[in-house]
């Protein structure tokens, strides 16, 4: 088989990239080690930035965003037994999204199979090749049977754990990574969300998170100990312990019910440097990832995938190499300010095991300072909602 561009990867960043290669005219393959099903399975964030939803609008799949997303305007920070609004339309004139990552990867399946375009799910060994060369190829197993795909160009969309960044040589990348001592206990529960805006807690027993995927569906999460086995965490203690995190308003008006899901996941900040080695490029989670507590990983692959998309584009229109010569740097630049921002959000919320008693009032002080400080407040909200593309 040839194409001009291989994609490794059937999450966001390889089936946006995809699409908007497709609208672009160029043609390409995506290599999925899993099944649809399983992909669709995973529980992931859900808060989108206004520029990821003109990107699925650009695509043609915006429509059910638009139609069930919920359009929010501000968050809340609490802290000290108080929430405090952060107006982030009133700051940036920008909203954010809460519509599910899994909600956004089945528009996007969706429309792939619509416009007939080629995607091999359950492919094994996948396996980038001669890269550095200007006949790379990818090749894999499927049904036992081996196969090979020349390309023009592969995009490594496949994740942190992913074959991609694992093939680069390791004098040809550098990495940069911070792994945080506590971990994010999730639940997900078909009861009304506690308020109509996102609640970010600081509490002396650990941070808490109050979001939704509906006005009828609830995620909401605690700050846990990496050690923590789900197990541990029943229902009736995860409510009660959320519930302690919460100022009291909360406390008393949260609807609490069966848990459908339940998961923990650790929290790290890591990126890879370049996101380019010859004619592969890395996209989305396969070159960095954020704590979850800035709302940033779906928004970078985003992010990531129209740049690289355009670069290419760029390529074959225009004959030119200067947008995938520039891609690892522009890509970079937005993420590590992403990355940045995570940690900051991350440091300012949790409960860190060596913060003692100053670190959390330090905590305190800067929380008091941003909700009382309009460039504070206005910086925090630029971030929130995304800088720039
Ligand atoms: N061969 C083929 N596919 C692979 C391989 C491989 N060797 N390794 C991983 N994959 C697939 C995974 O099964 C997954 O479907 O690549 C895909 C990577 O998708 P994600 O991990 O979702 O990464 P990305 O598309 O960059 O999206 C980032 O997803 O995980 C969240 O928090 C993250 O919101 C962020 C978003
Ligand atoms: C979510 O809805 O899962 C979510 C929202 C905001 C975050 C993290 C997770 O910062």
């Amino acid at each position: 088989m040839r194409t001009k561009v291989a994609i490794i990867g059937a999450g966001p960043a390889g089936l946006l990239l995809g699409q908007l290669l497709h609208i672009y005219g160029i043609d390409n393959v995506i290599l999925e080690r899993h099944t649809g099903e399983y992909v669709l399975a995973r529980i992931r964030a859900g808060l989108l930035e206004e520029g990821t939803v003109r990107l699925l609008d650009e695509v043609g799949v915006g429509h059910r965003a638009q139609a069930q997303g919920l359009w929010h305007d501000g968050i809340e920070l609490a802290f000290a037994g108080y929430r405090h609004r952060i107006d982030m339309k009133g700051a940036t004139g920008k909203r954010v999204m809460i519509y599910g990552q899994t909600e956004v990867t089945l528009d996007l399946m969706n429309a792939r199979k619509a416009a007939g375009l080629t995607s091999i799910y359950d492919a094994a060994d996948v396996t980038p090749h001669d890269f550095d060369t200007d006949h790379p190829r990818v090749t894999y197993v499927k049904d036992g049977t081996a196969h090979e795909i020349q390309c023009d160009f592969i995009a490594g969309c496949d994740g942190f754990h992913g074959v991609s960044r694992a093939s680069v040589k390791g004098d040809a990348i550098e990495t940069f990574e911070r792994i945080y001592p506590f971990g994010w206990l999730g639940i997900l529960s078909d009861t009304p969300p506690v308020s109509h805006e996102l609640i970010y807690s600081n509490h002396a027993r650990g941070f808490a998170l109050c979001t939704m995927r509906s006005r009828s569906r609830s995620r909401y999460y605690v700050q846990c100990r990496l050690d923590d086995e789900v197990e541990q965490w029943p229902d009736e203690r995860f409510w009660d312990e959320l519930k302690r995190r919460l100022d009291q308003k909360a406390a008393d008006s949260l609807i609490t019910g069966p848990s459908i899901e339940k998961s923990i996941a650790p929290l790290r900040s890591f990126v890879a440097e370049p996101m380019r080695f010859g004619r592969m490029f890395l996209a989305g989670d396969a070159a960095h990832i954020v704590p979850p507590t800035g709302a940033k990983g779906l928004n970078l692959a985003a992010s990531d995938a129209h740049y690289l998309a355009c670069a290419l584009r760029e390529y074959y229109d225009e004959k030119s190499s200067a947008g995938i010569d520039s891609y690892s740097a522009k890509a970079l630049a937005r993420v590590w300010k992403a990355v940045r921002f995570s940690w900051w959000m991350t440091s300012m919320l949790h409960k860190f095991p060596d913060q003692g008693t100053i670190g959390a009032r330090i905590q305190l002080a800067e929380l008091d300072y941003v909700v009382h400080s309009k460039a504070a407040m206005t910086s925090l909200a630029e971030n929130y909602v995304g800088l720039p593309f």
